[in-house]
This record gives structure tokens, sequence and C-alpha cells, in this order.
């Protein structure tokens, strides 16, 4: 099946379910016995839930992995992962324009329990070679695109390095969603989505999503979601469930308006730069040709006038994109990431990564992009 039938049909038999078309929401805690021993599919939700089986199938599918993981939300997920494959004294390298809050997780709490945080800037493929030559690592974790910067990695090229060294290499593919890029097919053995984003679409649900690609890293990663319980809930499946049907559709729109957005600020005189993986003058256009199936919903741009005020201005006088940590709904929305999602890092490291006061992330809905360029492009007046 193509990605747009997948996405509606697969994982899911209306024979197994009373022929109910949509899968139906089991929301209770447990499923009964008839007797000591007995063998169901179903005993307890934090173990598994049809409902949320379903949607794990499905991502799982999406992105041609073995098994699927859901978790109450993005983080959650994350933290499993690493939780099951990393142990004190192990290293993880990470990419340095990681989500602000996977940085902060890996600092406030990873380091405190004794592993061994390094993050690395591996636009350039190589620059993993001398970490690998230098000490012994246990992860490597991608994110690409990067939040907010959009900055790429070359996926297969770090993931061969990686898997030679007998490193396991999980990647964030929240930015791109399985409809643009499959990790898994480029030589990744984990993938994570933040279902908050696109997956769900319409920024009602919190949820994180994991995939592997061989069944045997299924099992540890079971054992810690029983064990630690942090699960997705049966409605909230079932709300991301109804998400995924339209995600092709949706997904063609946010790019359709997301590139349309990049252009026209581009030549906007309140702009000194636009970072768009679809745009020519973006560093990493040539590898989002080669790695992805298009460019993605989000654009960030510098304001000329790089200051919280202008910043605050563009906020404040625009009326349909509202303020909002997230992204990835149907709903245009802009973030301030030196304040919002990045707050957590030090100016020093904000510095280093280009998370400047005048730095807009926008995410691009699926309205008229008539609407949402006349909103912005006043909005950014203010600033000259
Ligand atoms: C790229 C990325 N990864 C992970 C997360 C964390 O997901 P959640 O907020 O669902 O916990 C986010 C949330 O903004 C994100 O943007």
């Amino acid at each position: 099946m193509k990605f747009a039938t997948e996405a509606i049909h697969s994982s899911y038999d209306c024979d197994e379910h009373n022929r109910a078309l949509m899968p139906p929401i089991y929301q209770n805690s447990m499923f009964a016995m008839h007797e000591i021993g007995e063998q169901v599919p179903y005993r307890y939700s934090r173990l598994s839930n049809p409902t949320r089986k379903v949607l794990e199938d499905t991502v799982a599918a999406l992105e041609h992995g073995a098994a699927g993981f859901a978790f109450a939300s993005g983080m959650a997920g994350i933290d499993a992962v690493w939780r099951t494959f990393l142990r004190p004294g192990d290293t993880i390298v990470a990419v340095a324009d990681i989500y602000g809050g996977a940085y902060d997780l890996l600092t406030e709490v990873y380091a405190q329990w004794g592993v061994n945080v390094v993050f690395a800037d591996l636009a350039e493929p190589h620059n993993l070679d001398h970490i690998l030559a230098a000490q012994t690592v246990k992860m490597l974790w991608l994110e690409t695109p990067s939040n907010p910067l959009l900055r790429l990695v070359d996926i297969e090229a770090l993931a061969a390095k990686a898997k030679a060294a007998g490193v396991l290499v999980g990647i964030d593919n929240t930015f791109a969603t399985p409809y643009l890029q499959n990790p898994l097919d480029m030589g990744c053995d984990i993938v994570f989505h933040s279902a908050t984003k696109y997956l769900c679409g319409h920024s009602d649900v919190l949820m994180g999503v994991v995939v592997v690609k061989d069944a045997k890293l299924a099992k540890p990663l079971q054992t810690m979601m029983v064990n630690t319980g942090g699960v997705a809930g049966p409605m909230d499946c079932a709300l991301v469930l109804r998400g995924i049907k339209t995600l092709a559709v949706r997904m063609k729109q946010h790019l359709e308006n997301a590139a349309e957005l990049a252009r026209r600020l581009e030549a906007h005189p309140a702009v000194a730069k636009v970072f768009y993986p679809g745009l020519p003058s973006h560093e990493h256009h040539g590898l989002a040709k080669k790695q992805m199936r298009g460019f993605g919903g989000v654009v960030s741009v510098y304001l000329k006038n790089d200051s919280k005020a202008a910043a605050n201005s563009v906020i404040k006088n625009m009326k349909l994109v509202k303020m909002a940590a997230s992204l990835g709904g149907v709903e245009s929305l802009v973030n301030h990431s030196f304040s919002q999602s990045h707050s957590g890092m030090s100016p020093e490291v904000k510095a280093g990564l280009g998370i400047k006061e005048g730095l807009l992330r926008f995410s691009a809905g699926i309205e008229d992009i008539e609407d949402i360029w006349a909103d912005i492009s006043h909005a950014l007046d203010t600033t000259l």
C-alpha cells in the first residue's frame, strides 16, 4: 500500500471488532479472565490496550518497523528509550541542536545519573569519527530537521559509521514525519515521534511514539514501558489514529504553505534570514533533496531587528497566528524559541546554536496562505 492508503487502512481489521469501521475506544483499565492462568490477549491497559495497539501498529507500519510503543508524552517516550538502553557510565552522543526538552532531560537528569552526555555538531559526518575513535559510545541520538533552525544531518552516513562501531542509533523524526522520511530504512534502529505534533495534527493530545526496527529491541522497551507505566491513554490513541488518517493530505498543505511562506519571508524587508530546507539558500538544501520527500512545515526567521522587543511586536500584532509552545497542528503558530522551547539552555549554549532573541519559528498551518501572509507580513512591518 502507498503511504496515504496505509495511513487509513493499515493495522485494523473491523471483523475483529464487531465490524466497527473505526477502531473502538477501549476506555477501560481491565479485561476479564474466566479462570486462573487463562491466556488472554489483553489483561490490564498498562500492559497493552486494543486501541493503543492499533495506533502502535499503524505508526510501526508507516515507519517500516517491527513494533511501536505509545507513551503519554513525547518526553516519556524519549525517556523510555534512553532508560532502556543506557546505564550509568555509558556515553550518548546527541546532535548539538537537539530539541530543548530532550537537552534538559540529558543535562538535568541523565548526566546526574552518571550517563556521559556528548553534544556534537554532526553536520559533517566525519565529526563522528573523532568521537567514536576517542571513546566507547553506546547510543547516537539524531534529530533532523532540527528545532528551530531546521538543520539537517546525513542519516545514512552517520548511521553507517555508528553501526560499524556497534553503536545503537535513535532518531527524533517529529519534524519530518514518516510522510517525508523513514529513518529505519536509512540504518537507524529506533525512530521517535512527538505525536503531539503532526501525527495528531489537531493540538489536542500529548503523546510520544517509539518504533523499533528489530523485534529484538522491542522486548526490553516493552519491559521498560510496562514497568514504568508512562503509557498513552485509549482516548488519546483514538484521537491520534484519527489524525493519522489525514496525515498525507495535511502534510501536502503544510508543505505548500511553508514553501510559499518561506519565499515571501525571504523578500520581506524586516527579515534578515529565512531557514527552510526547501530554499536553495538553506545550508542543507542538497541533503534535504536527497534524504527527504519534501521539506516540512516549519519555517524560522532571524529578524533584522534582533531583539526580544521586535520579536514581541511581531507576536503581539498577529491575530490569526498565535504564539504557542508546539507545532504541527492545522493552525499556524509562532514560537519564540529563546524564551520558550530552548529557555533551559544557558545564554552561551543558545548563542553557540544561533538561538537569538530575534528568532521566530513559524509552524505553517493549513489555512489559506493569503490569510496567513496578511497576518504575518503586517506584524513584521511593525518592526521596521
Ligand atoms: C522535536 C521534538 N521532540 C520531542 C518533543 C517532546 O514532545 P512532547 O512535548 O510531546 O513531550 C518535542 C516537543 O515540542 C519536539 O518538538
